[in-house]
């Protein structure tokens, strides 16, 4: 097993089935990866002493998914130089609204990229991309990925087009 480069923390275990689909694409992309369950609240002290080592480590971003009052992220990026993540988890009450707000309105000089409320495959990309400045085999992937995304839309146009075509 090679060393992780990337970090996906969590929250509570709860939030894994959001933040499996990052650890799928980051596998997809032969992304070596490590998950953990650390909160911003609940295991303060355990969680900066896992930010402050992880550089050391050969970690080189952070995501991080939490759901509610979704502090993780904010509180990974005070304690790291990396590059944080953040993935909203959608939540019963607020649809995680709030989420996504106690992540993204983030103080000037400590930033955090929100993605969208669940999208932790766009987490994984984000994390990809960054790894890719310094990696060629990195970026052939992605532009592979791009392709793929391209031709799947593409089919579906042509699929419809032939639809509406049948029904004239
Ligand atoms: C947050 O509280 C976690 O990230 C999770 O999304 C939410 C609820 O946690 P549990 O009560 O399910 O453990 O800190």
């Amino acid at each position: 097993m090679k060393q992780p480069v990337v970090s996906i923390v969590m929250g509570s275990e709860s939030d894994w089935p959001a933040l499996e689909a990052a650890s799928k694409v980051l596998k997809d992309f032969g992304v070596p990866h490590e998950v953990r369950v650390l909160s911003a609240h609940r295991s303060p002290g355990p969680l900066r002493r896992y930010v402050e080592g992880a550089p050391r480590r050969g970690i080189r971003v952070f995501i991080a998914g939490a759901g509610g009052a979704a502090h993780l992220g904010g509180v990974v990026a005070a304690h790291t130089t990396l590059p944080v993540i953040a993935v909203p988890i959608e939540t019963k009450s607020l649809k995680g609204l709030d989420s996504l707000l106690s992540m993204v309105q983030m103080p000037t000089g400590v930033p955090v990229a929100t993605v969208a409320i669940g999208n932790a495959t766009n987490a994984a990309l984000l994390a990809i991309q960054t790894l890719a400045i310094h990696d060629r085999a990195l970026q052939r992937k992605l532009a592979a990925y791009k392709h793929r995304l391209t031709a799947k839309n593409l089919k579906a146009d042509r699929m419809l087009q032939a639809t509406l075509r049948g029904r004239s």
